[in-house]
């Protein structure tokens, strides 16, 4: 799918990748929907690409059902909805010890949204026989995010909704792509960008905004701004007990060297 003319939403579309996102999607030409429940970065990020800027909690169905049926008010109908609004918030102990409250957020978040945003845009996208899904997963929907067992199940589940969404509309002209990227410079993570210059394996939002209108053009559904993710799945389903071999190892060399890793750790080991 071509982004010029195109309507798009994206959540979380307030920082980080969905911000990225949305310049260089207004760049091809679409017309933007910025959806992001921090209002003033909404507002700021909408204003830079003449968009509209909704404040939204994409948690709350009837909210994003709003946000969604104005933007289409406002815009016309949504050719492409990008459910990219994502946390981490790491794990403090051992991997059951997030609060329930956290696990349900995190399942909120990186799944509930995505599975409401397909529920109001679906029966119209198969009526006119086309729309397209973009969903934000992560490597860790893939592989692991060592110390956030909530962020990496979470995020798997993400993968296979995405997955069901193309298995079960791809042949009435839905379009979906899943976005698994490693480590990103983002407030998310909390490093700055000029770390990416001088680290291979963190990329930047705007490094991952064109990895996504790339795979999007090509209408791939596995969108891997990182390529050896592609090489890490392999190994995993080859091998999984060397894979956690190698896991656990890593954890340990990141304990040692770190205390207690973060995301903001990791891009400097994998
Ligand atoms: N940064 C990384 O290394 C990385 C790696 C893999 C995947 N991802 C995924 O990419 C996506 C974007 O992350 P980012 O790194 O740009 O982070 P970010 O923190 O820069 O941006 C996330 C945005 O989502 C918004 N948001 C969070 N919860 C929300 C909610 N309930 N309702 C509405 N908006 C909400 C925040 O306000 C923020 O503007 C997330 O899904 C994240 O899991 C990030």
């Amino acid at each position: 799918m071509e982004f010029s003319g195109k309507v798009v939403a994206i959540t979380g579309a307030g920082s980080g990748i969905g911000a990225a996102l949305a310049r260089a999607i207004a760049k091809e030409g679409a017309r933007l929907s910025i959806i992001d429940r921090n209002p003033e970065a909404a507002q700021a990020v909408a204003a830079e690409v003449s968009g509209v800027a909704f404040s939204c909690d994409v948690t709350d169905e009837t909210s994003l059902r709003s946000a969604i049926s104005e933007t289409e008010a406002q815009l016309g109908p949504i050719d492409c909805f990008v459910s990219n609004a994502g946390l981490g918030r790491g794990q403090p102990d051992h991997a059951a010890s997030a609060s329930n409250d956290d696990w349900q957020l995190n399942w909120n978040v990186h799944v509930m949204a995505h599975v409401y945003a397909a529920r109001v845009l679906l029966p119209a996208m198969i009526e006119r026989g086309a729309g397209y899904f973009v969903n934000t997963a992560s490597a860790a929907g893939l592989l692991n995010q060592i110390g956030d067992a909530a962020y990496s199940a979470t995020k798997h589940a993400a993968v296979s909704f995405a997955e069901s969404l193309a298995i079960t509309h791809g042949d009435e002209g839905i379009g979906v792509s899943v976005v698994c990227p490693q480590y990103v410079a983002t407030p998310m993570v909390g490093v700055g960008e000029e770390e990416a210059a001088a680290h291979e394996t963190l990329l930047t939002a705007d490094d991952v905004a064109h990895a996504i209108i790339d795979g999007v053009r090509a209408e791939r559904f596995r969108i891997l701004p990182h390529p050896q993710v592609s090489e890490y799945t392999e190994l995993r389903a080859a091998d999984p007990d060397k894979w956690l071999k190698g896991m656990r190892k890593l954890r340990s060399i990141a304990n040692a060297k770190f205390g207690t890793p973060g995301p903001q750790h990791f891009y400097k080991l994998v």
